[in-house]
């Protein structure tokens, strides 16, 4: 199962050889966030050779903690916060970088850059499908003992501290109908979202406004996440699984909590939709929707 949390790379490897050869001359580089269950070696270092193959820029891919293991069970506020430490060390990012998050990897990106003080500047960011609005259901782990642990916390309530404590991804579920209990216990979404009317924070909506472009990469047959609308920051009515609100149609849209209207009102959110499973990009929509956003020259 958790494989069908991975993507696709075998489809990509060809093509990353055959734009193996780039020099990269002054363009701005850019870093890959994975997602949940995944590491940065193997398929996600592939992906991000290609994308620098693709694009001339360049790349790689910056890993939390020990990767699949911490994915799972590191707060994302402790992610965050780790991503924020490391990209101030790196030195070729202080002019400014561009970041392409897979999956709960925008969870991790977004955190880095609402809430990173004295950061360098994100240019560009390119979100894979992201839980951007919550999820209603955690994601399958799968088999093994890592999983046993999982699904052994996860018999607890999703907005019980412990798994808060413990498991990543409940600190994006959002189970339509439980507003109360996720506005008082959920310990990252509400945060990221400024969801909490008396806990706004302009600086979050200060930094995320401050973004280049935002594109928002949605999966037309995304079956992990529920729903694949929060890809573009859709999601259920707080009462309950009955309706779904497009993005515009949502409080966060509306009353502008964190500058996802603000920066759409001037032409720098591209929404768009691609076919296929969760992640599972085609190599024809890297060139359209993603490479172009990593060209940019400092
Ligand atoms: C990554 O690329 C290497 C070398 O091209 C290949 O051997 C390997 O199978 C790829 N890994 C995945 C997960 O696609
Ligand atoms: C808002 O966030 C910034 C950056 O993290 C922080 O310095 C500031 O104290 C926060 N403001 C409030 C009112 O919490
Ligand atoms: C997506 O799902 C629809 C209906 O469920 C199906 O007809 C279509 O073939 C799927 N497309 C892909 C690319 O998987």
């Amino acid at each position: 199962m958790a494989k069908s949390l991975q993507r696709p790379f075998l489809l990509l490897t060809v093509a990353a050889v055959l734009f193996s050869t780039v020099s990269f001359s002054n363009a701005i580089p850019f870093i890959v966030f994975h997602g949940i269950g995944d590491q940065c070696s193997g398929g996600v270092s592939n992906f991000t050779q290609l994308l620098s193959s693709v694009s001339g820029s360049p790349g790689s891919c910056l890993e939390i903690g020990n990767g699949e293991k911490d994915s799972w069970f590191m707060p994302l506020v402790q992610q965050a916060s780790v991503a924020c430490e490391k990209v101030k060390q790196m030195k070729e990012l202080s002019q400014g970088y561009n970041i392409v998050a897979e999956s709960q990897g925008n969870m991790v990106a977004r955190g880095l850059i609402e809430f990173c003080d004295d950061a360098p500047p994100v240019v560009n960011y390119v979100s894979l499908g992201g839980p951007h609005a919550g999820i209603a259901a955690v994601p399958k782990c799968g088999d093994g003992p890592k999983c046993a642990i999982v699904e052994d916390i996860l018999k607890l309530e999703i907005y019980n501290d412990f798994v808060q404590d413990h498991i990543a991804p409940s600190g994006y579920v959002k189970i339509p109908g439980e507003m109360t209990k996720y506005l008082e216990h959920s310990q990252y979404l509400p945060k990221l979202n400024n969801e909490r009317p008396d806990e706004r924070n302009s600086t979050f909506k200060d930094r995320f406004t401050s973004l280049h472009n935002l594109v928002l990469v949605m999966f037309q047959n995304d079956t992990t996440l529920i729903p694949k609308e929060t890809s573009w920051f859709g999601y259920f009515t707080d009462e309950g699984f009955g309706t779904l609100l497009l993005t515009q149609q949502t409080k966060l849209y509306t009353e502008d909590w964190i500058g996802l209207k603000a920066l759409d009102d001037v032409g720098k959110v591209k929404f768009v939709s691609v076919s296929g499973d969760h992640l599972m990009i085609g190599f024809q929509d890297v060139v359209k929707y993603v490479a172009p956003y990593l060209m940019q020259i400092s």
